[in-house]
């Protein structure tokens, strides 16, 4: 078309505003886009197909001038339909389209060596959806590192949804008959669910089971003990986003088109060295 209507709008479409990841990176998001005079449409996905099927009709009939999707239900063809520029956050998709996530398969390793190093040998790991790539790749990190470390025969893999509640009974159901000495959680969410578990089952951390959650979000410093986790930089993840979906509108040249953002261990009470 000769006119393209715009209306200075943009779609951000995430799994879920409550999982405690998401805040920071909605907010950064919003600061950019501000700055430039874009409001921000927000929509939870709730990781269903459908539901992000629903929404972008939606935002095309707001004549949405950009998407950004931190979820990936759908098959890139069917993303390309959409016609409207898309950003591609936190979890990678295809390459296709520009993309701002970190370095999940790097963390997961850094995450199992780090409790190796404290004295853990039966660690356990708690995996997020199989459908979301960052849990797959969370998932081979720490099998390639337990496999260098010669400790993969120890393994347990326990399911878990990325959220809270779920992970602990998880976790409560896995102490019934495994005994383990370290847990790296996909996430922070599960992180704090599965130390809940360990205390209810009258086990301390991390004497008996040490601890280690994934994104860094401010809950983890919050708990007893704090939590140590492997800290994503969220904030400048969702402002770089931001940032390459303007350009993209604007029609401006993207000096770069994917992003792989460094993570980083802060190790707190939760892994502090076992005798
Ligand atoms: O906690 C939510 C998880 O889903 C995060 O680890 C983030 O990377 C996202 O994909």
């Amino acid at each position: 078309a000769l006119f393209k209507k715009t209306s200075k709008t943009v779609g951000l479409i995430v799994p879920d505003i409550t999982n405690p990841f998401f805040p920071e990176l909605v907010r950064a998001v919003e600061d950019v886009m501000n700055i430039y005079d874009y409001t921000v449409i927000l929509c939870n996905s709730d990781e269903k197909a459908e539901k992000e099927r629903e929404y972008i009709e939606v935002l095309k009939q707001k004549y949405v001038d950009g998407v950004i999707l931190t979820t990936n239900q759908l098959t890139p063809d069917e993303v390309d339909e959409w016609d409207v520029p898309i950003v591609v956050l936190d979890r990678p998709f295809h390459e296709r389209y520009p993309s701002v996530v970190a370095d999940n398969y790097g963390g997961a390793r850094l995450a199992t060596r780090h409790l190796y190093e404290m004295g853990c040998r039966r660690i356990a790991h708690i995996q997020g959806p199989m459908h979301v790539v960052n849990a797959v790749e969370r998932f081979r990190g720490y099998q390639d590192e337990m496999m260098e470390l010669g400790i993969w025969e120890q393994r347990l893999v326990i399911q878990g949804n990325y959220q809270l509640k779920q992970a602990k009974e998880a976790v409560m159901a896995a102490l019934t008959d495994h005994e383990i000495d370290g847990i790296f959680a996909g996430n922070d969410a599960m992180a704090v669910g599965a130390l809940k578990a360990v205390q209810q089952c009258g086990l301390t951390v991390p004497d008996d089971i040490a601890i280690i959650g994934y994104d860094g979000i401010p809950l983890t410093e919050m708990t007893t003990p704090e939590l140590s986790t492997v800290s994503q930089p969220i904030y400048e993840m969702g402002a770089i986003a931001a940032r390459i979906l303007i350009k993209q509108i604007e029609g401006k040249p993207l000096e770069k088109i994917h992003y792989q953002l460094p993570v980083q261990l802060m190790v707190r009470q939760s892994t502090s060295r076992r005798e």
